[in-house]
């Protein structure tokens, strides 16, 4: 069994973190998401490999890449989420788990974010616990894929 890895894919203006919005995202950066995440996945041994874009298709891209190269993906897709039936898509196109992650509650915000195109084709969704949801959504994949590689053997 070799070292698993997850991939976490952050979407649209997430590069900003830190700067945007500090009211609704806080005042953590990207980095410290990256951080946090890299230390809870090395708790259980787990590596992470993380990737931040503005663009539809290259987080489509990054999404296809899991089904090789990783056994599971945290994603924040931002704005995408709400819109993107390409991501959905791809989701629905590999095997491996995705969790979607949003810093925010979405769903005390605008009616046009109550809804996920994305949730009906992910594992779970983590929702309104500020930047600590990125630990919480790692915990639960790390969680699933050791439970699911147990039920294997
Ligand atoms: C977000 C919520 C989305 O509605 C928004 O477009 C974002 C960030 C969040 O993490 O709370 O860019 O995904």
């Amino acid at each position: 069994m070799g070292t698993k890895r997850l991939f976490l894919v952050n979407g649209p203006n997430l590069n900003m973190l830190g700067r945007r919005e500090p009211d609704t995202y806080g005042n953590k950066s990207l980095e410290d998401v990256v951080k946090l995440v890299e230390e809870t996945a090395g708790e259980s041994e787990f590596e992470i490999t993380a990737f931040q874009s503005n663009h539809e298709g290259d987080l489509v891209d990054w999404i296809q890449r899991a089904e090789e190269e990783a056994d599971g993906i945290i994603l924040n897709p931002a704005a995408y989420t709400h819109t993107s039936i390409a991501l959905r898509d791809a989701i629905s196109a590999i095997s491996k788990p995705v969790v979607e992650i949003h810093i925010s509650n979405v769903h005390a915000r605008e009616a046009f974010r109550h809804t996920s195109i994305l949730a009906p084709v992910c594992s779970g969704q983590v929702v309104g616990f500020g930047i600590d949801g990125y630990r919480l959504a790692t915990l639960g994949m790390i969680q699933k894929i050791e439970s699911e590689g147990r039920n294997d053997s």
